[in-house]
């Protein structure tokens, strides 16, 4: 289980890429993020043929990957890192349960990538995500309710089917947020394109974000805290 990192295919690791090149099989994560570079630069650049694996791939084709890993190497690729989503957890816990040796490769992910906000990582609190279908959902705002009262930032994962390129904005997280009662007044900052050269930070109120177009993606949304320290209040004034 390899993390390839968030921007393009040179963002994986030495370690990482001698993993691929040894593997006679290679997947490839296709639900979590988007590179800035095709399949075929990656397959060109570590020398193999890739199979995209979308959510159901990966989540009921689990048992596949992990029984062909019994007799092969077989490499599961991650944007950014491996365990940033439960998906790749249970596939870890699923190899250990039939006896297949996993060897995991880190990399960055858009968990640590926030830190070039300037706001200070181990100053966030619970991570929450913004579902597309969101008119009965009210855990993000809950969390942000949470958060805000012990002091800690916010970060929203928005929503994204990048096989059909459908990503959520952080216009429309900020509209959610608000039509489900969060404060406008709020100050926030939309990260798009993180861990990239297109990278785009946007600091606004939650009020003013509604009107923001980013046209970069896939997108996060960060709610700070209101007791900043005095780096992160210059850090966020120079993003502004
Ligand atoms: C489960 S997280 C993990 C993404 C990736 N596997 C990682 O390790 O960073 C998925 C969410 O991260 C956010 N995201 C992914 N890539 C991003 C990027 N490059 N910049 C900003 N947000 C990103 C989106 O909000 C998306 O819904």
């Amino acid at each position: 289980m390899i993390g390839i990192g968030l921007q393009d295919e040179k963002d994986i690791s030495v370690k990482g890429l001698e993993a691929v090149k040894k593997c006679s099989k290679v997947y490839l994560e296709g639900y979590t993020s988007l590179l800035s570079v095709g399949v075929d630069e990656l397959s060109k650049f570590y020398g193999k043929k890739i199979i995209v694996a979308g959510r159901d791939m990966a989540e009921q084709g689990m048992e596949k990957i992990v029984q062909e890993a019994k007799s092969d190497d077989v490499a599961f690729l991650v944007i950014g890192d491996v365990f940033s989503a439960t998906t790749h957890i249970s596939m870890m816990i699923e190899a250990r349960r039939r006896k297949v040796p996993v060897e995991v490769v880190h990399n960055a992910s858009v968990l640590t990538a926030v830190g070039v906000t300037g706001l200070e990582l181990y100053k966030f609190g619970k991570v929450t995500s913004i579902p597309f279908d969101n008119d009965n959902v009210e855990e993000p705002v809950k969390v942000l309710e949470m958060n805000m009262k012990n002091r800690l930032h916010t970060l929203f994962l928005l929503d994204l089917k990048p096989d059909e390129n459908k990503f959520m904005t952080s216009a429309e997280a900020a509209e959610y947020l608000i039509s489900k009662g969060a404060d406008a007044g709020l100050r926030a900052v939309a990260c798009a394109k993180l861990g990239s050269k297109e990278q785009v930070i946007k600091v606004r109120k939650l009020g003013e974000m509604i009107n923001i177009k980013i046209a970069k993606f896939p997108q996060c949304l960060i709610v700070p805290a209101k007791n900043l320290h005095f780096v992160e209040e210059e850090a966020l004034e120079a993003w502004r």
